[in-house]
């Protein structure tokens, strides 16, 4: 007797559990999903009338809730109703870096997921699915499974981890077409057929082939490894391109020429001011910590390079702006052009550019700050969060504006922090003509035509090459 799933709830309406169920919805019409989450002003975005104010900003993304929502996609804050309505429970709620007690600065703090179990336990009336789909530690499933079956009064439940490969910027892409879905579930014969429910939903849309299925340790596992890789990959450039600095290599060829390597690949070789997001930073931090607590201190050790080089990267380029400017930058007005961690997500997570900003703050440079889709209060909460000065001082020192132009208009330099693609297309001759002279140009991202600003006039500095 195969389970055939009519009910899904996510818990959870994030970056990772709106677009994945918007998806599931779009392509298993038959199937009701709803996703809940405790903060009422998100599900609200994510009803409201009007598409462009979805809590998140992905290409594709009102399309989709456009077709699905209000037929069976729905979004509400009543997290027990949904529980116990649905057959499969996808848990996609948030599993930050603790920030106090043992682990503080490198475990996931699980709290939120322990709440998630227990409220599945104990509203549950018949047996479930709990699929859990936010990154975490190895063994988390483990845990919620020992959870459940301590609350349980004689119900059933499996619990799976399916972790979600998508990339922000590129999510409806990435969950229509996966390089592949991954699903972990217990040996045993409820397990399996638990497995085999979720790969019936995916398979509606993607080749059986690559949908794997593995233990559930190997499934957990294979998420933090997958982005230990990727980071790994760009701290490995970002360690060239400092060399090539020195060296007049440039990065930009080295790239292209081990890229070629089969072996290699091309992908994931650019040299930039340094990786951000929500992601690799707190899996490889949870690597390490889980690393260490077994006591592999030579492989903590080995993951924990990725980070340093990482947080070198951010701060040598902030250095070099202050370097070039004559070692000060005090009262001076500096352009930051992009906030948010890559091009095309509104998400600052982590994102290089609030390091580089707290930077120049300590060194009293006055910031003016053009993102084309982050919000001035999220510049400041993300600035205010890092506790480096008070709120007012931020809101001082930091001017954020909706007009590029406005930003760089009469600065001593800008610093390209993000690759949006429309500042490739900016009048930089307009730019270089309003600029204090030396108009210094950095361009955190290797994105503009270095013969040409040049050309133009501009100091300018890339990522891994000598100007
Ligand atoms: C290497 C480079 O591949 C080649 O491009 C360069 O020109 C010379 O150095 P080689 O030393 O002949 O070539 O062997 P290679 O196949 O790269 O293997 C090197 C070592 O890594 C071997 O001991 C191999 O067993 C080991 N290895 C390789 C692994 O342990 N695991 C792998 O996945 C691949
Ligand atoms: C990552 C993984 O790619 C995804 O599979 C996982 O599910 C979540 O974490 P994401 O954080 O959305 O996705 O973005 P990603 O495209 O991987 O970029 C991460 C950071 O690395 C960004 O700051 C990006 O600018 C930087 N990066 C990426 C580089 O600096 N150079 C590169 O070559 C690639
Ligand atoms: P991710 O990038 O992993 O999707 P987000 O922070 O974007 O992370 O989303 C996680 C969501 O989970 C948030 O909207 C948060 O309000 C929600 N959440 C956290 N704990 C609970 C809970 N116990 N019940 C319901 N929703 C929760």
């Amino acid at each position: 007797t195969e389970t055939r799933i009519k009910h899904i709830a996510c818990i959870g309406a994030g970056y990772v559990g709106g677009p994945t169920m918007a998806v599931i919805a779009q392509k298993c019409p038959d199937i009701k999903v709803t996703v809940v989450d405790i903060s009422r002003e998100r599900i609200a975005e994510w009803n409201d009338s009007n598409l462009d104010n979805l809590p998140i900003y992905e290409p594709g993304l009102k399309e989709v809730v456009a077709e699905a929502r209000g037929r069976n996609l729905f979004f509400c804050t009543d997290v027990e109703g949904a529980i116990r309505e649905a057959d499969m429970i996808f848990i996609s709620v948030n599993t930050p870096t603790k920030t106090y007690g043992v682990g503080k600065g490198m475990a996931a703090d699980l709290k939120y997921v322990e709440l998630c179990a227990r409220q599945i336990a104990n509203v549950a009336t018949g047996n479930k699915i709990v699929v859990e789909k936010s990154t975490l530690p190895v063994r988390t499933a483990q845990s919620i499974r020992t959870i459940l079956d301590a609350e349980s009064n004689g119900l059933q439940f499996q619990v799976l981890s399916n972790p979600e490969f998508l990339a922000e910027g590129t999510a409806v892409s990435d969950l229509l077409n996966p390089d592949r879905v991954l699903i972990g579930g217990s040996e045993e014969e409820g397990g399996q057929a638990a497995v085999r429910a979720l790969v019936e939903i995916y398979a509606r849309w993607v080749d059986r082939s690559k949908i794997l299925t593995t233990n559930i340790w190997s499934s957990e596992l294979s998420k933090l490894t997958a982005n230990a890789f990727l980071a790994q990959r760009v701290s490995s450039i970002n360690a060239i391109s400092a060399l090539c600095e020195k060296s007049g290599a440039d990065v930009d060829e080295i790239a292209r020429a081990i890229g070629m390597d089969s072996r290699i690949g091309p992908k994931f070789l650019k040299a930039s001011v340094g990786f951000g997001g929500s992601c690799f930073q707190k899996d490889i931090l949870n690597l390490v910590y889980i690393a260490r607590s077994y006591g592999l201190t030579e492989v903590a050790d080995y993951w924990e390079q990725v980070i340093s080089m990482n947080d070198y990267q951010k701060r040598r380029f902030a250095e070099n702006i202050v370097n070039r400017l004559f070692n000060t930058v005090s009262g001076k007005k500096i352009a930051i052009m992009g906030w948010a961690f890559k091009k095309d997500t509104n998400d600052t997570r982590e994102s290089a550019a609030i390091y580089v900003a707290d930077y120049l703050l300590n060194e009293q440079a006055e910031l003016w700050v053009y993102d084309p889709k982050v919000k001035a209060e999220r510049v400041y909460a993300d600035l205010d969060y890092l506790n480096t000065r008070g709120e007012d001082e931020n809101r001082k020192l930091v001017k954020v504006v909706r007009d590029p132009y406005e930003a760089m208009q009469g600065a001593h330099a800008v610093a390209v922090l993000t690759e949006w693609d429309e500042f490739k297309a900016y009048d930089w001759q307009r730019v270089y003509d309003d600029m204090k002279k030396p108009a210094f140009l950095f361009d955190g991202r290797n994105i503009l035509d270095r013969n040409k600003v040049k050309a133009l006039g501009f100091e300018f500095e890339a990522i891994g090459y000598r100007s």
